[in-house]
C-alpha cells in the first residue's frame, strides 16, 4: 500500500510557470516573516544603554535564567576538568547533563517575553550540547570536544554581548527616578 502511494508522488513535474509561483510565495513568506520578527522583537526588548538589548522578566523568571546559566557554567567546567584528565567516561556524564540542563523547561509565559532571536541563540544551544554530548559518549575524542566545547562557548560569549534582563520591578522605579539625586538607580527606599 506504502509503495503505491510512493509512486504517485513521484509523478510531480514543475513547470517554468509553477516556479514563478514558487518564487512569489516565498517572497510573500519571506515579508510576512520579516513582519512578524519585526512586532514580535520590538515588543519586549528594551534598551539598556551598554550596547545590548533588555530583556523585560519578572524576579523569578530571572532567578530561573540565571541557575540555568550558572549550571551550563558548572558543566563546561566539570567537562573541561575530564577532558583534562583524559576521563571519557566523566567527560561524557558531564556532557549529557549539560545537553539535559539546556532542554529543562522554560514556563510558557517565560517563553512568550523572550525575543524571537534570543530563543534561536536558546536553539542552537541546545543543539550544539546535544551533539557535543552524544560524540563525547561515541566518539570518545577529546581533541573533537575541546573544539564542541569552543564552539558553544562562543554561543555563550554571543548571546551575552546582546542580551541582558531587565528585573521589572525595578525598572518602574527607576523611571520615577529623581536626577536630582545621586541616588543609584534602581529598587530603593527613599
Ligand atoms: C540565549 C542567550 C544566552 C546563552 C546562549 C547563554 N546565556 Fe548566560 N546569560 C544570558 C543572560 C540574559 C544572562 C543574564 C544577564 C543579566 O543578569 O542581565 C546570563 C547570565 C549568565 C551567567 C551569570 C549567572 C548569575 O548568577 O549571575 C553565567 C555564569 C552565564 N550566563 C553562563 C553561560 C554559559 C556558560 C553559557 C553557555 C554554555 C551561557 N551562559 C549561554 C543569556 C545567555
Amino acid at each position: 500500500m506504502l509503495i503505491g502511494e510512493l509512486h504517485v508522488g513521484g509523478l510531480v513535474m514543475v513547470t517554468t510557470r509553477d516556479k514563478i509561483y514558487l518564487a512569489i510565495v516565498a517572497v510573500l513568506v519571506l515579508v510576512i516573516l520579516a513582519l512578524a520578527n519585526r512586532f514580535i522583537l520590538s515588543a519586549p526588548v528594551v534598551e539598556v544603554g551598554d550596547g545590548r538589548r533588555g530583556i523585560t522578566l519578572e524576579h523569578g523568571e530571572h532567578a530561573l535564567v540565571l541557575r540555568e546559566m550558572r549550571s551550563f557554567l558548572s558543566g563546561l567546567q566539570q567537562l573541561v576538568d575530564a577532558l583534562a584528565n583524559d576521563d571519557m567516561h566523566e567527560a561524557a556524564k558531564a556532557g549529557r547533563s549539560l545537553a539535559r540542563a539546556a532542554e529543562s523547561p522554560i514556563p510558557g509565559v517565560l517563553s512568550s517575553k523572550l525575543p524571537v532571536e534570543y530563543k534561536l541563540f536558546t536553539r542552537s544551544i541546545q543543539h550544539l550540547l546535544d551533539r557535543m554530548a552524544v560524540e563525547t559518549e561515541w566518539a570518545k575524542l577529546p581533541k573533537r570536544t575541546l573544539s564542541q566545547v569552543a564552539e558553544v562557548i562562543q554561543t555563550c560569549v554571543a548571546c551575552h554581548e546582546k542580551y541582558r534582563v531587565v528585573v521589572a520591578s525595578a525598572a518602574a522605579p527607576a523611571q520615577a527616578h529623581d536626577p536630582g539625586s545621586p541616588s543609584l538607580p534602581g529598587k530603593k527606599e527613599p
